[in-house]
């Protein structure tokens, strides 16, 4: 090997591969912060990394992130914008079944471009409300189509007469009347919607929105130029969505475990709920609770997967590799790694119990490797360089906390104090678990309502930058991680990562330090 490439025998004895560095800290159980990645050489641009991963059989991300399936963070909203920027969203299931398919629906039917459900106004209402309306729900944006009670389009309201002195008028008289409004039918989109969009809006200078209409002339969409341009710019990006063999965006859903009243597994329910799923269209279950390693999980593996061969199936929580043996016998493709890192979780605080993160992914690893699942690191990730150190043990990372304060979201928006908020819990917090998710951390919905543990709290996120903006610095700061190692692709990542701990001064060195920040680069 050249010069450059070798490691050296004073490299290798100081910054060591997992399987020197992990059994010769056993008995320390160590997370992110506790160690460090040494550089290697590298040819390796950090654009040109590769951050495909493949999860299971035909189930394939661009990206390696998931966000969780936490009631305050995933919805369609959020898993669509994880597809489209190559990662997946696994929707949560404090919500009831029929509620969850039309999440999944709206993930599957999405065109990425046309919004599917725009919001609407009546047209009895007044140039007020309509103001009123948007300051209430802090609407970005300001052109509403006007749509009588038969859902028939009767105009488009323009934010140029949403000014106070037009308050008083009705929508009717402020609008731009139906006949000179541009739409487009339905049926004329084809296969590929964002093209047509694109000529439409290049040989109409002046017009930047499109509405869609079926044959009746019911709304049914609405194309703007500002989405139609960043289309198309992105197409240049390397970052693509993540889709299905039909073009359509994927979108993972989890599902709950409940049971009869003779407290056993309801069967037929779980069944024939993950079938409904796997009808709209779901390419991944989600079977997600505290304690993976534990009988009624392993039961509720084995049914779904013996009622679905094919379907990928994600499974945990787990921190031990004879965890991921079980569940990967019971039928478990991908197996969630993580008790108690999660920002809002308590449960090592409650129950005494759950391993720090490096540690655990190790020793998940080489059971995983013998196993053939992958792994997912679940919780504990704060930054973009926990993300690279996750993965250079697992096949992907799912985040909660760093993903909450996003725009895309469930829930409102809060205001404390001229700073703005939004909601995240534990799924495990008293809230959360009179909302649905009970079962998760071992108790009966009843339960959630008598004095049983909490394992979360209820907490906020400040408000950040949106999605696409957010993942975009953590793609960056991942790839980084790559170029600095030499690797062009995940694997690569895994097989060349050099571990080495590091002190409290050495973590205080790591972070900016005796200056006076005027403002974190963004
Ligand atoms: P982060 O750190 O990304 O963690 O906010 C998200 C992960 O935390 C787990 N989770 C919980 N764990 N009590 C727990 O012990 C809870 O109430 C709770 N809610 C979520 C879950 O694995 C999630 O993906």
């Amino acid at each position: 090997m050249a010069a450059e490439q070798s490691a050296g025998p004073l490299d290798s004895a100081f910054y060591q591969p997992a399987d020197t560095f992990f059994p010769a800290q056993a008995g320390l159980a160590l997370t992110y912060d506790d160690l460090t990645l040494s550089t290697l050489y590298s040819e390796i641009l950090p654009r040109n990394a590769s951050l495909d991963t493949e999860l299971a059989r035909g189930l394939r991300l661009h990206l390696p992130v998931i966000s969780a399936d936490m009631d305050t963070v995933t919805e369609s909203r959020m898993a669509t914008g994880m597809a489209l920027n190559g990662g997946l969203g696994l929707i949560h299931y404090n919500m009831p079944e029929k509620q969850q398919l039309k999440e999944v629906s709206r993930v599957k039917n999405h065109v990425h471009g046309l919004i599917q459900e725009p919001i609407t106004v009546a047209p009895d209402k007044t140039v007020g409300d309509v103001i009123e309306l948007i300051e209430t729900k802090r609407y970005s944006f300001s052109t509403f189509p006007v749509v009588g009670d038969d859902r028939k389009l009767v105009g488009l309201l323009s934010g140029n007469v949403l000014k106070p002195r037009y308050a008083a008028k009705q929508v009717t008289s402020a609008l731009v009347p139906r006949d000179q409004v541009q739409t487009i039918r339905e049926s004329q989109l084809g296969a590929d919607p964002i093209a047509i969009a694109d000529q439409f809006f290049t040989d109409h200078p002046g017009i930047n929105k499109l509405l869609v209409v079926n044959d009746s002339d019911e709304l049914c969409g609405l194309f703007t130029l500002s989405d139609i341009e960043r289309i198309t710019t992105e197409k240049l990006s390397q970052f693509r969505p993540a889709r299905d063999d039909h073009f359509r965006l994927l979108c993972g859903v989890a599902v709950s475990t409940p049971r009869n009243d003779a407290g056993e597994l309801d069967r037929e329910r779980i069944e024939s709920h993950v079938g409904a799923l796997i009808e709209r269209g779901a390419d991944v279950v989600a079977v997600s609770t505290a304690h993976g390693h534990s009988k009624g999980v392993g039961d509720a593996v084995a049914l779904i997967r013996a009622a679905y061969s094919d379907l990928p199936l994600i499974a945990g929580n787990v921190t031990t590799a004879a965890g991921v043996d079980y569940l990967a016998d019971k039928g478990a493709n991908i197996i969630k790694i993580g008790q108690g890192p999660g920002s809002i979780c308590t449960t090592r605080l409650v129950a005494g119990v759950g391993i720090p993160q490096m540690t655990a992914l190790y020793v998940a690893s080489q059971a995983a490797k013998a196993r053939g699942v992958s792994l997912l690191a679940d919780g504990g990730i704060t930054k973009s360089g926990d993300i690279v150190k996750a993965l250079t043990l697992a096949d992907g990372v799912i985040c909660g906390g760093l993903l909450a304060g996003c725009p895309e979201t469930p829930g409102q928006v809060m205001e404390i104090s001229g700073k703005l908020y939004k909601q995240y819990r534990g799924m495990g917090s008293f809230a959360a678990m009179k909302s649905g998710s009970a079962a998760r951390y071992g108790h009966a919905p009843k339960d959630a309502n008598r004095k049983v543990a909490a394992e979360g709290i209820e907490a906020l996120k400040e408000v950040s930058e949106n999605l696409d903006q957010l993942l975009g610095q953590l793609i960056g700061g991942v790839q980084a991680g790559m170029g600095y190692l030499g690797a062009a692709t995940l694997p690569d990542l895994r097989a060349k990562a050099r571990y080495t701990r590091i002190s409290p001064a050495g973590q205080k060195e790591a972070a900016p330090h005796d200056v006076v920040e005027m403002k974190a680069s963004s």
